[in-house]
């Protein structure tokens, strides 16, 4: 099957080249020159664990190909997705601008029947927009005649997982009520639905919901835990073990109940935000949203209040070493990052951070530049040297075993502050650390 996909972000990269990849013929359409440029020779923008080897075999097979020419591109898909950014506008809303944009070039240059696909996140009733758009442009141009559907499609993928999580969906959401566009749909989706049925078939506007519901979900499942992890500690609990404790209620489950330093990311916070003004948009006041996002924000100031206290709010002068920038492992994303709370904290109480991520290092550089509180170490080792804590914001596997006794020797005092819960508090105790966690009591305090 022909397949455009406008937008070379996460999203659109990804997808385009899991197409590809089942034998789809995908051409990839960007405005950003440059990006495309190294696109085609196989370079990619992002670090995301088996991406780029799958971009350049499917390059060399000829199924894959990038371009800034749009006018190729609407002529070339009998579906075209849109996976272009939603970023947040003033209010948190989300900025529908580069979406209609889209529309907008795909109904100029049209010329037979296209099935528009919704990829990117948008807010319910975008689908409608895209519509009116279309029309709008196919009548100014005399083209009424041009028959089109568009689809809400939403995509599921996590950061760090993305290539296997689209090659493996839980489910794909098909939200139309055009029959022709179904049977394409499922045409196109049927390499991932083989074994199991996974393709749902909704109408538009609940598909569009069903993306925000999902990330909504997931959003409150973590505040709620950190809610508890709060109150874990005051109460004289331990957090890990009520963790275990609900999580074998199947109806609560294991998952995404990891109580931490609060999510960040390209999605969670967007969603939740733009969901909660969709809602007030409408007069509707949607409370448990708000108060999700609301823990959320506070979460990401727990691990300075520990560090400030431990100090007795004497930070100017001291050195923190800091192990893991960006918002979760696997990732060099930083968008909505909790480090960057946590070092502009510090940074404003005079403390000087020296950092260590195994991906991100880069990232913080474009982002940070040149300051002189903030150094950026070349190994996790190098960050500790004369620091007088240690400070885990992401649970990076290369954080799980620590040299202790390089631990002792590097840091001017033996403490350790875990946004993650890496380590079991007895353990660290023994090992003569004073150890501070989430939702459990601090440990080693004389
Ligand atoms: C998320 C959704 O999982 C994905 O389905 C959607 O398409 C996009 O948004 P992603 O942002 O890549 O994916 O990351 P995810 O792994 O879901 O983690 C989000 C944030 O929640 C991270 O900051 C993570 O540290 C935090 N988190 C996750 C917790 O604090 N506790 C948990 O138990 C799980």
């Amino acid at each position: 099957m022909n397949i455009t996909v406008f937008g070379t972000g996460y999203v659109g990269l990804v997808q385009g080249t899991i197409l590809a990849e089942v034998g789809h013929q995908v051409i990839c359409v960007d405005v950003d020159a440059e990006k495309v440029e190294k696109l085609a020779q196989g370079v990619i923008p992002i670090y995301e664990p088996g991406l780029e080897a799958l971009v350049n075999e499917n390059i060399q097979a000829g199924r894959l190909s990038f371009t800034t020419d749009a006018i190729a591109g609407v002529a070339h898909g009998d579906v075209q997705f849109i996976a272009v950014g939603t970023p947040p506008d003033e209010d948190g809303s989300a900025d529908l601008k580069y979406v209609l944009k889209v529309a907008e070039t795909i109904a100029e240059h049209m010329q037979a029947h296209r099935i528009v696909v919704d990829k990117s996140t948008v807010p319910v009733g975008t689908a409608d927009k895209v519509r009116a758009k279309m029309a709008e442009v196919l009548s100014s141009r005399s083209k009424d005649s041009l028959t089109f559907d568009v689809v809400s499609n939403p995509e599921f993928l996590k950061e760090g997982s993305a290539v296997a999580d689209c090659q493996k969906p839980d489910r794909i959401i098909i939200g139309t009520d055009n029959a022709h566009s179904v049977e394409v749909m499922r045409e196109l989706y049927a390499p991932f639905s083989r074994q199991h049925e996974k393709i749902i078939v909704m109408d538009v506007r609940s598909a569009e919901l069903t993306k925000y519901a999902a990330n909504c979900m997931l959003a409150t499942k973590i505040s709620f835990m950190n809610e508890i992890a709060n109150l874990s500690e005051r109460l004289g609990a331990d957090i890990e073990a009520v963790r275990q404790g609900i999580g074998s209620d199947p109806r609560i489950g294991y998952h995404f109940i990891y109580p931490g330093v609060g999510y960040g990311g390209s999605c969670f916070p967007k969603d939740v935000q733009a969901l909660v003004r969709a809602a007030d948009a409408i007069g509707f006041d949607a409370k448990v949203l708000k108060a999700v996002e609301a823990r959320n924000y506070l979460q990401k100031t727990t691990l300075f209040e520990k560090i400030s206290q431990h100090f007795n709010g004497e930070l100017a002068g001291k050195t923190l070493a800091l192990w893991g920038l960006s918002f979760k492992p696997n990732t060099d994303d930083m968008r909505e990052a909790p480090s960057r709370v946590l070092m502009e904290a510090l940074w404003n109480a005079g403390a000087k951070v020296q950092a260590f991520d195994p991906e991100a290092m880069e990232e913080t550089q474009r982002l940070y530049g040149n300051r002189n509180d903030l150094t950026l170490c070349g190994t996790k080792e190098a960050a500790l040297k004369g620091a007088d804590a240690l400070v885990i914001v992401t649970e990076w596997q290369s954080f799980r075993a620590p040299d202790f006794a390089l631990l002792h020797q590097q840091l001017r005092q033996p403490v350790i502050f875990d946004g993650r819960n890496m380590f079991e508090p007895v353990r660290l105790a023994q090992k003569g650390f004073v150890y501070y966690s989430v939702g459990r009591q601090a440990v080693g305090i004389s």
